[in-house]
């Protein structure tokens, strides 16, 4: 049973890591500014949802597995193990990310069908290259906590 939770955790990382890429590819090599416009229209709200749906998998498949292996113990009785020390950054990574991911979804709906400021440019392009960045390093840290089980 806890396999398919795994199977389901690694689908989900998959689907959210590689989403931020493909979109991360778009920004950098689609340079028809008009085309550019029309794509992220369109498929904006879509991978909106698309990527949220993961998120919330993610954490609900993560949380899971995170009591399965009994690594709330962990860190509370051995806090200073390297399994506590990836999990909690780790966690800190992936609580950033959430964080990340509501601003840049709620500028985003917000800003949809009219112009944004040129703060809301900067913190939506930010948070989003953050997320990537951050994905990143998480996965890195995915493959440590796997190696500690
Ligand atoms: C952006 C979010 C996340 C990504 C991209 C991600 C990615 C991954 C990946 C790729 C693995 C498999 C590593 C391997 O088998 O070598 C993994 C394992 C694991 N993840 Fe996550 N994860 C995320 C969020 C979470 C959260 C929120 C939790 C806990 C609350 C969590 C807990 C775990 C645990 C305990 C494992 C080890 C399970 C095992 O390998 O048997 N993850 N994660």
């Amino acid at each position: 049973m806890i396999q398919v939770v795994l199977y389901i955790h690694i689908l989900s990382a998959t689907a959210w890591v590689g989403g931020s890429l493909l979109l991360f590819a778009l920004g950098i090599l689609l340079r028809d500014k008009c085309a550019q416009k029309s794509v992220y229209a369109h498929l904006g709200p879509i991978y909106g949802y698309f990527e949220t749906f993961w998120l919330i998998m993610l954490w609900a498949t993560g949380l899971t597995l995170f009591f399965h292996f009994g690594i709330d113990k962990v860190l509370a009785n051995a806090p200073e193990s390297e399994l506590a020390q990836l999990m909690h950054t780790k966690l800190m990574m992936v609580g950033v990310i959430t964080l990340l991911t509501i601003i840049h979804m709620y500028i985003a709906f917000k800003t949809h069908t009219n112009e944004r400021t040129v703060m809301e440019n900067i913190v939506s392009r930010g948070s989003s290259m953050l997320i990537f960045l951050l994905n990143l390093v998480i996965v890195w840290y995915a493959i440590g906590i796997r190696d500690q089980l």
